[in-house]
């Protein structure tokens, strides 16, 4: 077994590449919809308005679905890990249906596409379960179970699972999905592009002017103009509504390898014990062996040595499947909203035309493919019975859970004083393939050493709103606590809300 596994990229990339990368958007462009960003929630979304006769055009800064959609674990699921009592709570009994609701027609509705357009993603008919191995959680448990039943969903109490070790219960609910999320989405693509849609890849968007009709501009200096303009940029780039105040970014490890077909799991798996872990598998070879994918150790981007967190989920991984083969380990984040319900809607309180889907709390294929529907049905005016739920521009439930709205503001002013007062070492210290912030003169620099011992300096702010970059060895790369942002060794955005680089230093 691969006891240290290290950061060898995604298997959905790997295994569905995709073709040559489409070309940037070169000169101004006018449609209806402009929307931004290609994973899930973006491309759902202009399938769905290409379908409904609009124009539309998708722009993306990378490669289409190699976001965090093209590196989640791709369970399509309306079991959320355990949010059914909560919303009961927080929401009434109504509003949890309508979230049960809202799910489940989202991926009843991929069926239908996957079946349309006949693609070929894996596509994989599994119960979803949520469970704990410690029995003091059991109350808890059988609490969801009620409450995502009372919500509409088969949901049952277990006892046994699927899974080769005893649990102390779960909440299972029936007939969810798995699948290939980028071979679905790459589909998806396509078909948009058949029927008129554009996309261009490789084009980051810089500036939205909200008049009549809306203007984005991209790096290149080439805009769109369009009638309405869709910010599914994962964390939202455009933020007039102080949305980042509500949200806060958790990066989460995978690591993956073989197993025999007799010892699949028969089943998606997820429990909150053990700083989180999630299990399923995936169609590997011809002899029927399984890909396990094993997810966990959620952290906050930017702190402390991820190498350790997946030599720990790797052991977790080794010491529940004995002989797992862990061959792929990758890294991504999504995002928690304070008050628990995705953020997909009208921009900001004043928006007429511009949209937002954000804060999908590690569940964003089923709320990305909802978001699609959801943005669709208020662009073309129709009604759609949980528009209020997902309503960014809710504040009610914003200050009813404000523990937790307060928590994300106390950890970002943290960051944004505590950092600046950490003791910075001297250049001289730092060894190959390691980065810190060093002094150097009356400065503190973002300093990268390379396995050549050549230095990379950029500047430590953060190009979104000023906090200090911290250093992801496992990932070389320069991340940020306050919301996220992640940066190459030269500075590059690899991941937003930042659209601009760290400047480049002189060392
Ligand atoms: C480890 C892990 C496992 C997960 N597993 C599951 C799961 O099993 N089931 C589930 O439902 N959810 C899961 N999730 C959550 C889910 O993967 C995400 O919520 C979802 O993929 C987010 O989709 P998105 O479209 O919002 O973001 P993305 O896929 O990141 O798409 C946003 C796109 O916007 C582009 N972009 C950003 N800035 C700009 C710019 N300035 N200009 C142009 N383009 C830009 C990016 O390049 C990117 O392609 C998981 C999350 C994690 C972290
Ligand atoms: S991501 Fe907001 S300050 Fe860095």
């Amino acid at each position: 077994m691969t006891e240290k596994a290290q950061v060898k990229g995604s298997y959905w990339l790997q295994t569905a590449p995709g073709g040559a990368p489409r070309p940037a958007l070169a000169e101004d462009l006018d449609v209806d919809v402009a929307v931004i960003g290609a994973g899930v929630a973006g491309l759902s979304t202009a399938w769905e308005l290409t379908r409904a006769g609009r124009s539309v055009a998708v722009l993306e800064a990378g490669r289409v679905a190699a976001g965090v959609t093209g590196h989640t674990s791709a369970k399509l699921t309306a079991l959320h890990s355990l949010v059914y009592d909560k919303l009961r709570r927080t929401r009434g009994p109504g509003g949890a249906r309508l979230y049960a609701r809202s799910q489940s027609e989202a991926i009843e509705h991929a069926a239908g596409i996957v079946e349309e357009l006949g693609i070929d993603c894996d596509w994989e008919t599994r119960d979803a379960y949520t469970y704990v191995c410690d029995a003091g959680r059991v109350d808890e448990l059988r609490a969801e179970a009620a409450a995502a039943r009372e919500a509409g969903l088969p949901a049952t109490f277990e006892t046994e699972t699927g899974l080769p070790f005893p649990v102390a219960g779960a909440v299972k609910v029936t007939g969810q999905v798995q699948f290939h999320p980028r071979k679905y989405l790459l589909a998806l693509a396509e078909d948009l592009e058949a029927h008129g849609g554009r996309i261009f890849e490789g084009t980051t968007v810089h500036g939205l002017d909200e008049g009549g009709p809306c203007r984005v501009s991209t790096e290149s200096g080439a805009t769109v103009t369009a009638r309405d303009v869709v910010v599914a940029t994962h964390y939202p780039i455009f933020d007039r509504a102080l949305l980042f105040a509500r949200l806060s970014p958790r990066r989460e490890l995978v690591v993956a390898g073989s197993i025999e077909a007799d010892r699949d799991v028969d089943g998606m798996y997820i429990t909150p014990d053990d700083n989180t872990r999630s299990v399923r598998t995936a169609p590997l070879d011809e002899a029927g062996r399984r890909l396990l994918i094993v997810t966990g150790e959620h952290f906050t981007p930017g702190t402390g040595d991820t190498r350790e967190r997946f030599d720990r989920l790797s052991a977790w991984a080794g010491e529940h499947f004995p002989g797992v083969d862990l061959t792929y380990a990758w890294a991504t984040q999504d995002i928690d909203p304070t008050d628990t319900v995705p953020l997909v809607g009208p921009l900001h309180p004043g928006a007429k035309h511009t949209y937002v889907a954000t804060g999908f709390g590690g569940w964003g294929l089923s709320g990305g493919m909802m978001a699609g529907r959801l943005l669709t049905a208020q662009i073309t005016g129709e009604e759609c019975p949980w528009s209020g739920l997902y309503d960014p521009r809710r504040l009610r439930t914003a200050v009813r859970e404000a523990p937790s709205f307060f928590k994300t503001q106390a950890e970002v002013a943290r960051h944004f004083v505590g950092d600046r007062l950490r003791p910075a070492p001297p250049v001289d210290a730092l060894p190959p393939g390691e980065g810190a912030l060093v002094r150097v003169g009356g400065d503190r620099l973002a300093v990268y050493r390379d396995e050549a011992g050549a230095l990379h300096a950029v500047s430590s702010r953060c190009t979104h709103l000023g906090c200090l970059v911290s250093f992801n060895a496992a990932e070389r790369a320069w991340e940020c606590p306050c919301h996220g942002s992640r940066f190459d060794t030269d500075g590059k955005v690899i991941q937003g809300p930042a659209t601009k680089p760290l400047e480049r230093r002189d060392i």
